[in-house]
């Protein structure tokens, strides 16, 4: 896990790494409305993972993946996560209530996804972005899905940022 390198410490990345749980919990109660043949709940399911799911690809492809993409080590990896993210809209459109199949395709492919950003991405980020690159991520990522009002958070002020920063806990409600 992630947790040993100690990059979720980051603050925009604790934040995806928590939305990714996020994320995997609605999925779980998306896999039940799909079992259960349901198609209110399903309905109902289905769109709490889409409204966790797309502010959160579009946060991570403005703010961190931009940034990392800069560098060409990171450029194509980048290039298939953007990739994976589209790929798992249209697995998310195609379930129906009762396709379990298809239900099995957009979950192991979201856990796959995601596995990469956690144990490969993010810890990697850790290591190679310097601070002012991370006050730019921090001034580039959109807030977080469920903050209310957008808004930006200001690092101009009178103290550095050098790399991995203690987490400040992210603003929500
Ligand atoms: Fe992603
Ligand atoms: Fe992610």
């Amino acid at each position: 896990m992630c947790s040993y390198c100690g990059c979720d410490s980051i603050e925009v990345i604790g934040r995806f790494m928590a939305e990714h749980v996020e994320i995997i919990n609605a999925t779980g109660d998306l896999r039940a409305g799909v079992h259960s043949g349901d198609s209110a709940a399903f309905g109902v399911a289905r769109a709490r993972v889409a409204a966790l799911l797309w502010p959160h690809t579009e946060a991570e492809e403005s703010g961190l993946f931009r940034i990392m993409a800069q560098d060409e080590v990171y450029a194509s990896h980048i290039e298939t996560l953007c990739g994976e993210h589209q790929t798992l809209a249209g697995l998310l459109a195609a379930i129906t209530p009762g396709d379990r199949a298809a239900m099995a395709r957009f979950e192991d492919a979201l856990r796959d996804h995601i596995d990469k950003e956690d144990n490969g991405l993010f810890p990697a980020a850790a290591i190679a972005l310097d601070g002012p690159q991370w006050v730019e991520v921090h001034q580039t990522t959109p807030h977080s899905h469920d903050g209310g009002e957008p808004h930006v958070h200001h690092h101009a002020g009178g103290h550095d940022h050098h790399g991995a920063h203690p987490a400040t806990p992210a603003t929500r409600g």
